[in-house]
C-alpha cells in the first residue's frame, strides 16, 4: 500500500491507462547501429572484455576528457550482495559496512528534534500533529551537514554542525496506526499530521564522547512542514497561475511537499527539492485535467492520499492553481531559525530530484538539476546575479535572476543547452500557451518540450566534479524506453505525465531500460551564452549474470540493430566483479566527496527478488571516476531505499539515510523489517521496546581507526 504512494519504480507512474506489457522491442536503425559501433574505442572494449559489443554500445565518446584519478584511493573490501537472510528482524534487517567501519543510529522517524521537553514519538499510538511537528519528520531523503566555523580559527568544525534533511513523504498507515489506512474516513486532523510529517527537519549535532548526538533543544533546530508559511520568489511570483482565494497575491505559500533530494549553496544555504507533489491532490466531483495539470500529472485521485477529501486545498476543483505552487526548489537558511523559505521559481517547476550549484572563476552560479519521470529532461540555470563571498543581501538575489536551460544530446557526443525564454513571436510566445516568463517557468516541461529537449531515463541525483565541474546524472530507469507503440513528448505539451514510449537514442541506449545508467558531461568553454556540452554514458547498471528472457525476443522483421534487445541487455557493463556482486540497477542517490570519489546509492525494490535475486537488496557503492571501478559499500535493510550522503568536512563521518525499511508491508506494519529498533545497527531511542514499526532514519558512519571513509 504505501509504495503507491511513493512512485519509486516506475509502477503507479503510469496515468495513461495504457498497460505496461512490453513484449514488442522496438528496434534501431542501421544508420545509428553504425555510429554507436564506430564510436568505441578500442582500449574501451578492452575494459569491458567478456561483455558483448551489443551491451556497450552507445556509452562513449571517443573525444570526451579523461576523468581525473581521486585524490584519496578506494581501499575498503566491497561488502557482499544481501539476497536471503532479510526476514524481518532476521540476520540481514540492517545496514551493513566494510570490516574496520562502524554504524550508528543518528536520527529516526519521530526522534525529538524541537524543544528540550518534547518527548520520542511513541511508535504504538497514531501520531499527532503537535509531537510530528516537533519530531523528525517520515522517510528522509537528502541532506546536507553544514559545519560550524571553529573558534578562533578560519576553520570549520568536524564535530558539530547543522544536519538538514528532507521528509519526502509519508507512508499513511504507519502514520495513523492503521494497517487498513485506505477504507477509514479522511480528516483534517489526519491531514495536518500527515504535513507535519513532510518538509524538512533542521537540528544541530555534535560528537560528544565519540557518539554523534542531536542536540534536543538547540536553539537552530527547526521543522519545516507541509504548511509552513514561505515566500515566492523569481519570474512566477505573483503569476495568475499562482494565486488562489486564499493567497490572492500568488506570493505566499503553506508548505513544502515531497522533497526529495536537495542541495547546498556557498552562500551557506540549503536547496530543498519539491518532486511529486502532484500525488497530494485530488479531485471531488467530475474533473477533466487541462494540459498543464495533465503534463504534470495532476488526476482524480493522485496517488491515493484522499487529503482533499478534508481539505480544499488540495481539492483541484475548489483550488485549481494550488498544484502549481509546488514543484518548486525551496532555499532555507538554517543558520537563521526564524527565516522564512523561499521557493525559488527561476530554477522552474519540475518533478525535482536535486540541486547542484557550481560557482564559476568568474563567479556566475550554474544549478544542474533533473526531472524525475520518465522521459523528462536535465536542467541547468545560470545566474545573472554573481556570488560574492560575504555579502547576504547580493547572494540572496542570485537564484532570483538569470536563465533556465535544457539539455539536448547530440548522437555525435555533443549536446546543447536550450534556454527557456519568454519571446513574443518565438516558440515560448503567447501563441504557443506561454503568456509570460513567468508561465514559461510554471510550464517547464510542456516549454521543454517545445523546443525539443531529450527525453531521459528519469533524471534522478546531479553530482558535480569538486575540481573539473563535470556533471553526473543518475538515470534510474524507464520501463517504456524502447518499446511499441513508440511515442514522443508531444511539441505542444498535450502529453500526460510519464506517458510517452521514446525510441532508444544515443544518450538512452537501452529499450526497456530496468537497470539505468549514469550519463556524464562537460561544458564546452565558449564565447557569448553557455550553450554547449560533450558527454557520454559513465555506465550502465545491470546484472552480469541476469537470466531475464522473456522480453529478449527480437520480432521477426526487425532491422539488424535490434540486436541491442538480446538478454545482454540487461549485463549492463560495470567494472567491477564478474559474479554480480558489484552489480546494481537503480542508481538515484549521487555525490561526490571532496577527494573525487563518486558514491551511488540504489534504489529499487530492494527484495532480492525477481531482476533483483543477483543484486539483491539496495545498496551504496564507491566509483572511480578514472577507471570506472565500482565497488559495494553498504547494504540495506529490506524494501527500503539507500538515500542521502555527506561527509564532514574531514571526511572522516559519512551521514547517510535509509528510507522506508519494509516499505511494501500489507497486513502488519513489520511484517518485512524492523530496522533499526531491533538494535541490529546498535541502540535507538526506542530499541528499549519492542520494535512496532519500521522506521526511516540517518545514521553516521565511522572507521574504528579514525579514518577517511572508504580507504
Ligand atoms: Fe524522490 Fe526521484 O526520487
Ligand atoms: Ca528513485
Ligand atoms: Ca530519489
Amino acid at each position: 500500500m504505501s509504495s503507491i504512494m511513493h512512485p519509486s519504480n516506475d509502477v503507479s507512474v503510469n496515468h495513461s491507462g495504457n498497460d505496461d506489457i512490453l513484449d514488442v522491442i522496438q528496434g534501431i536503425t542501421p544508420s545509428r547501429r553504425k555510429f554507436l559501433s564506430g564510436s568505441i574505442g578500442g582500449a574501451t572494449l578492452a575494459a569491458f572484455s567478456g561483455v558483448g559489443l551489443s551491451t556497450i554500445a552507445g556509452e562513449v565518446n571517443a573525444a570526451y576528457p579523461t576523468a581525473p584519478a581521486p585524490t584519496v584511493p578506494i581501499g575498503f573490501s566491497p561488502v557482499p550482495a544481501v539476497t536471503s537472510g532479510l526476514a524481518a528482524g532476521g540476520a540481514m534487517d540492517l545496514v551493513t559496512v566494510p570490516p574496520g567501519y562502524s554504524v550508528q543510529i543518528l536520527a529516526s522517524w519521530g526522534d525529538a528534534i524541537v524543544g528540550a521537553t518534547t518527548p520520542n514519538m511513541n511508535a504504538a499510538a497514531p501520531q499527532t500533529q503537535a509531537l510530528q511537528e516537533r519530531q523528525f519528520g517520515m522517510h528522509n531523503d537528502g541532506s546536507h551537514f553544514f559545519p560550524f566555523p571553529t573558534v578562533g580559527t578560519q576553520g570549520v568544525a568536524n564535530d558539530r554542525g547543522l544536519f538538514c534533511v528532507n521528509h519526502e513523504y509519508t507512508d499513511e498507515g504507519l502514520m495513523h496506526n492503521t494497517t487498513t489506512a485506505g477504507m477509514d474516513a479522511m480528516t483534517m486532523q489526519k491531514v495536518q499530521t500527515s504535513l507535519a510529517g513532510h518538509g524538512v527537519s533542521v537540528f544541530e549535532t555534535r560528537k560528544v564522547a565519540g557518539k554523534w548526538v542531536i542536540v534536543k533543544g538547540s536553539p537552530f533546530n527547526r521543522r519545516i512542514t507541509g504548511y509552513t508559511p514561505m515566500k515566492v520568489s523569481g519570474p512566477a511570483k505573483g503569476n495568475n497561475l499562482m494565486k488562489t482565494a486564499a493567497d490572492t497575491t500568488g506570493e505566499n505559500v503553506l508548505g513544502t511537499l515531497n522533497n526529495c533530494a536537495a542541495g547546498y549553496t556557498p552562500w551557506g544555504t540549503y536547496l530543498t527539492c519539491e518532486e511529486n507533489f502532484n500525488g497530494y491532490f485530488g479531485a471531488n466531483g467530475a474533473f477533466t485535467p487541462n494540459s498543464l495539470q495533465n503534463r504534470y500529472g495532476v488526476s482524480t485521485n493522485g496517488f491515493g492520499y484522499r487529503w482533499h477529501q478534508a481539505d480544499p486545498r488540495f481539492d483541484v476543483n475548489a483550488t485549481p492553481n494550488e498544484p502549481n505552487r509546488h514543484g518548486w526548489v525551496v532555499e532555507i537558511d538554517p543558520f537563521n531559525p526564524r527565516s522564512v523559505p523561499v521557493k525559488r521559481t527561476a530554477l522552474g517547476r519540475f518533478k525535482h530530484e536535486s540541486a547542484a550549484p557550481v560557482v564559476a572563476a568568474d563567479n556566475t552560479v550554474t544549478v544542474y538539476m533533473g526531472c524525475d519521470e520518465r522521459n523528462e529532461y536535465i536542467y541547468k540555470f545560470v545566474s545573472d546575479v554573481k556570488f560574492k563571498k560575504g555579502d547576504v543581501a547580493n547572494n540572496r538575489t542570485i537564484l532570483d535572476f538569470g536563465t533556465l536551460y535544457v539539455a539536448k544530446f547530440n548522437t555525435d557526443g555533443t549536446g546543447s543547452w536550450l534556454p527557456l525564454v519568454w519571446d513574443a513571436a518565438g516558440p515560448l510566445s503567447p501563441a504557443n500557451g506561454f503568456a509570460n516568463q513567468g508561465e514559461v517557468l510554471i510550464k517547464t516541461r510542456q516549454a521543454a518540450d517545445r523546443l525539443g529537449a531529450t527525453m531521459m531515463d528519469r533524471p534522478e541525483w546531479v553530482a558535480v566534479h569538486p575540481t573539473t565541474g563535470e556533471v553526473y546524472v543518475t538515470l534510474t530507469n524507464n520501463n517504456r524506453r524502447g518499446t511499441t507503440t513508440a511515442s514522443v513528448n508531444n511539441p505542444n505539451g498535450s502529453t500526460v505525465a510519464g506517458g510517452a514510449r521514446p525510441p532508444i537514442d544515443a544518450a538512452n541506449p537501452r529499450a526497456d531500460n530496468r537497470y539505468g545508467h549514469i550519463i556524464r558531461f562537460s561544458e564546452v568553454p565558449s564565447e557569448g551564452p553557455p550553450t554547449v556540452l560533450e558527454w557520454e554514458v559513465f555506465v550502465l547498471a545491470g546484472d552480469k549474470n541476469s537470466t531475464i528472457t522473456r522480453r529478449a525476443t527480437v520480432p521477426a522483421g526487425s532491422p539488424p540493430g535490434a540486436i541491442l534487445n538480446v538478454p545482454s541487455n540487461y549485463f549492463g557493463n560495470i567494472n567491477g566483479a564478474t559474479d554480480s556482486t558489484a552489480d546494481f540497477g537503480a542508481p538515484d542517490g549521487l555525490w561526490f566527496d571532496k577527494d573525487g570519489r563518486l558514491w551511488i546509492q540504489t534504489d529499487q525494490q530492494g527484495d532480492a527478488k525477481g531482476d533483483w535475486a543477483n543484486i539483491g537488496v539496495n545498496a551504496m557503492f564507491c566509483a572511480d571516476p578514472s577507471t570506472r571501478e565500482i565497488k559495494r559499500f553498504l547494504t540495506s535493510p529490506p524494501n527500503c531505499e539507500v538515500t542521502g550522503v555527506v561527509a564532514t568536512p574531514d571526511n572522516k563521518a559519512f551521514f547517510v539515510g535509509i528510507q522506508h525499511p519494509g516499505e511494501d508491508w500489507r497486513t502488519s506494519f513489520t511484517e518485512l523489517s524492523t530496522w533499526p529498533d531491533n538494535g541490529l545497527n546498535g541502540p535507538t531511542t526506542l530499541s528499549a521496546n519492542a520494535a512496532v514499526k519500521p522506521r526511516s532514519s540517518v545514521f553516521v558512519i565511522t572507521k574504528d581507526d579514525g579514518g577517511v571513509i572508504g580507504t
